[in-house]
């Protein structure tokens, strides 16, 4: 086989990860596990994670469904909430296991409720995480009813993130999933530790491939897909070589009967294919040769981690990804479930 129809990279580093909890993590640590060598785990557990001990609690419950011949590093956050202490962060930052804080604006998303109003209450806990180095993870859109859906995440650059940029200069940030061209002007024109995560959807998706013809609730995620010049933009970013930029799959499993349903709910459960996701979004930019870098090296580099040790192989080889697979006590439907995908993944075991 020749190199274009071959890329080995070190395993990959999953930067932003919902796996739930209970039953649901025999399915969705199997899927993730089988891509991601380690992955950022997300708080928006309910309740919230607001913990070190509740944390590393979950972290044990994540290991336990590891399957036993694959290996998976659960790098945990904890939930930023108005209540927070300061000792909180100094524990997070003593504990090698937690790694940032996130902050969902409350009501911005699935389970956002416990997030946080103002700003000015959790100054005292932001101050503390920039003088020890602790990163905040930031769910970048405003809550305002006023302000339409598809420009929440461009107003809040300018309502907050430049306010807070301004007010705690030194505090690392990664905005979280990025969705719109001004988002990536944005983060090109920061310095110092401040990066951004880009889903696979968000990457081979506008908002046409949800809405035209039908309504497609696998679509619907949070932030939701933009227009085509955005996703253009993402892409450009994704494949530029800055290491500011990668991979947060924001893989967010919600059962088939809670997607396909009057009031879907919004996540795209894309850990089952991910990699081969973002190889075909790579592809379309011709930038295979850069995949390596943003899926397995800048998210690594950004938490001061090693890059794995261990390989995994893309494929040129096309496979059907299955409709569903077992889910609680039902079914959940993959984020190109039943299509036929151009790359298909293989891991050293
Ligand atoms: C996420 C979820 O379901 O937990 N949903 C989503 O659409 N991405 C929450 C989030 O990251 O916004
Ligand atoms: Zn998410």
């Amino acid at each position: 086989m020749n190199s274009r129809s071959r890329i080995t990279l070190p395993r990959p580093l999953d930067a932003h990860l919902h796996l739930r909890d209970g039953q649901a993590l025999a399915t969705t640590v199997a899927a993730s596990a089988r891509q991601f060598g380690r992955a950022v785990i997300m708080p928006n557990l309910v309740p919230a994670l607001t913990r070190c001990q509740d944390a590393l609690a979950y972290r044990d419950r994540i290991l336990a469904a590891v399957p036993p011949d694959l290996s998976f590093t659960p790098l945990m956050t904890l939930y930023l909430t108005e209540g927070m202490r300061r000792e909180e962060i100094d524990r997070a930052h003593d504990e090698p296991d937690i790694y940032a804080v996130k902050l969902y604006p409350a009501g911005a998303t699935t389970h956002s409720d416990a997030g946080v109003r103002h700003l000015d209450r959790v100054m005292p806990v932001l101050e503390r995480m920039a003088e020890l180095g602790l990163p905040l993870l930031i769910h970048g859109e405003v809550t305002d009813p006023d302000i339409d859906i598809f420009d929440r995440e461009a107003v809040f650059i300018e309502r907050v993130l430049i306010p807070l940029r301004r007010r705690l200069p030194e505090l690392a940030i990664v905005l979280e999933h990025i969705t719109t061209a001004e988002a990536v002007a944005y983060v090109q024109a920061q310095s110092g530790r401040f990066a951004a995560t880009l889903t696979a959807h968000h990457l081979l998706h506008d908002r046409n491939d949800m809405l035209v013809g039908g309504m497609r609730p696998h679509f619907f995620c949070l932030p939701i897909l933009k227009r085509r010049e955005h996703r253009h933009a993402l892409l450009a970013a994704a494949t530029s070589g800055d290491p500011r930029f990668f991979l947060g799959t924001d893989s967010a499993p919600h059962a088939r009967s809670a997607k396909e349903n009057a009031c879907a709910c919004a996540g795209c459960f894309t850990a089952p294919a991910a990699l081969e996701l973002y190889a075909s979004a790579f592809a379309q930019a011709n930038a295979l040769d850069r995949l390596a870098d943003f899926a397995s090296r800048h998210g690594a580099h950004f938490y001061g981690l090693p890059v794995d040790a261990h390989e995994c192989t893309l494929i040129a080889e096309s496979w059907q990804l299955p409709d569903e697979l077992p889910y609680l006590d039902g079914r959940i439907v993959p984020f190109h479930g039943g299509q036929t995908l151009a790359w298909r993944l293989e891991t050293e075991r």
